[in-house]
Order: C-alpha cells, then sequence, then structure tokens
C-alpha cells in the first residue's frame, strides 16, 4: 500500500477530449482516449488525495474512489472544473479542443444541391490559463498542465509554461507513429521554470504514479503549498 501522503489534499484532473457540437448529431473532437488522465486521476486518489476527474466523452471506466465528472464540450468542461474550487491540485490533461463551431446548428444540416456548408470557428475558453491566473484566493497552489507538441517539444512546452502561466508542464510528442494519443505507453518532459526532466518512455500507469510522487514531494517538502 502506498503512503497516504495527499490525505488532506484535494485535486481536480481533466481527461479525454471534447466533443464540440456542429448539430444534433455531428461534433469535432480528437483522439484522446482519457487513458493518461485517468491515470493520474488514480494515482492521486491512491495516495490519498480527494480527487474529481473531470473527463470528455471516453470508453474508460470511471476509476474507483474518484469522483468523476463527464462532460461534452470544453465550456462545460471549464464549468465544471471552476465548480469544484478551492482545491490544492490541478492537473490538465484533457485535449480540450482550441476551437469550437461558433452557432451549433439547431437541426440537422442537411445535404442540399448547392455547396458544402462551411463551419465558422470560434475560439474556447482556456481552461488550464483561467486556472492558473485566477485570484489567489482560489489558484490551485500547483497546476500542472500538458504540452502536445508535434516538434520542438520542450522549447514549446517552456513557452507554454509561461504563456499559460502554470508550475509544471509534462511534454509529450504526439506526432505521427508515437501513439501517445491512444496508446498505452508515454514518453514526457518534465518541464518546471529552472528544470526540465526527460523521463524514459513507460507506461502511462507509471507516468501517473511518477507524477503523483512528485506531487507528493513538492507538497511535502514545501510547507507553503
Ligand atoms: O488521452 P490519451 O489518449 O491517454 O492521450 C494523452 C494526451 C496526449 C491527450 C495527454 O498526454 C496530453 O498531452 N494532454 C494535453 C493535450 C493538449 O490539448 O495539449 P495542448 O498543448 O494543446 O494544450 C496545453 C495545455 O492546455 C493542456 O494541459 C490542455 O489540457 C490545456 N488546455 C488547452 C486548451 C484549452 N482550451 N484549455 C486547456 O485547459
Amino acid at each position: 500500500p502506498l503512503k497516504q501522503d495527499l490525505k488532506g489534499r484535494r485535486a481536480i484532473v481533466t481527461s479525454g477530449p471534447t466533443h464540440e457540437p456542429i448539430d444534433p448529431v455531428r461534433y469535432i473532437a480528437n483522439r484522446s482516449s482519457g487513458k493518461q488522465g485517468h491515470a493520474i486521476a488514480a494515482a492521486l486518489a491512491a495516495r490519498g488525495a480527494e480527487v474529481t476527474l473531470v473527463t470528455g466523452p471516453v470508453t474508460l471506466p470511471d476509476p474507483p474512489g474518484v469522483r468523476t465528472v463527464h462532460v461534452e464540450a470544453a465550456r462545460d468542461m471549464f464549468s465544471a472544473c471552476f465548480l469544484d474550487l478551492p482545491v490544492d491540485i490541478f492537473v490538465a490533461a484533457a485535449a480540450v479542443a482550441d476551437w469550437r463551431v461558433a452557432v451549433e446548428a439547431p437541426q440537422k444540416l442537411k445535404k442540399s444541391g448547392d455547396l458544402p456548408p462551411v463551419l465558422k470557428l470560434a475560439e474556447n475558453p482556456d481552461i488550464l490559463r483561467a486556472i492558473s491566473t485566477t485570484d489567489a484566493k482560489r489558484r490551485p497552489a500547483l497546476v500542472v498542465g500538458f504540452a502536445a507538441e508535434t516538434e520542438n517539444v520542450v522549447a514549446h512546452a517552456q513557452k507554454k509554461l509561461s504563456s499559460k502561466g502554470c508550475d509544471w508542464i509534462l511534454a509529450n510528442d504526439v506526432s505521427e507513429g508515437t501513439q501517445t494519443f491512444g496508446g498505452d505507453s508515454n514518453a514526457v518532459h518534465l518541464v518546471t521554470a529552472n528544470a526540465v526532466e526527460d523521463w524514459p518512455r513507460m507506461s502511462k500507469t507509471e507516468v501517473a504514479a511518477r507524477l503523483a510522487e512528485r506531487i507528493a514531494a513538492a507538497f511535502n517538502e514545501d510547507t507553503t503549498k
């Protein structure tokens, strides 16, 4: 049994894709399976944290011992996260759609003899940035984001760390052939303000366990967190 060194700490973890509706039957999505985010929620709970998992549509079962909130679109994920504040730890593993369709059609779009429809997109709220920059009273002590990149993985992640205002970023390569989306293993770089650690490829469960261990260490060595 693991040390209960996150007992008394509350955490929110986001996971999975979001589905952005086009009309009542169609949506825009991405290839996230939820495996990485769900594993992180379970790993934090295994060390005694009280965890809320906010997940987009996935086929995985809800992890035992974790309160799971199911959402569809980015805006629902945003509200669900803010509703659950305050927490000590926020981990953003979800692949949130950057854009939604500006106006959801109330009825199924029909084929006609004319040109195919053109979808106008609008930008979604950035959950990680909003949580990182919320007022000091509500900001979690430790905010961890992910960076999904296809090139210059670490450099892009370092930029994201400052532009989003989070404390740590786990950077992963999602270029074709890596199977980072959907696969069972992951090779991540832990990027902080003044260091980069390259973790070897390991199962997503092991990545989650190692992250939970680092989070516990951060709280236990720094009493202000
Ligand atoms: O689900 P799996 O199949 O196991 O795959 C895991 C994963 C590849 C999805 C995961 O490891 C991962 O990288 N998740 C983040 C995916 C992503 O959207 O990355 P990004 O670089 O586009 O976004 C950066 C960060 O901002 C992420 O923490 C993301 O959750 C967050 N974000 C992005 C946009 C937005 N509107 N709101 C956000 O919170």
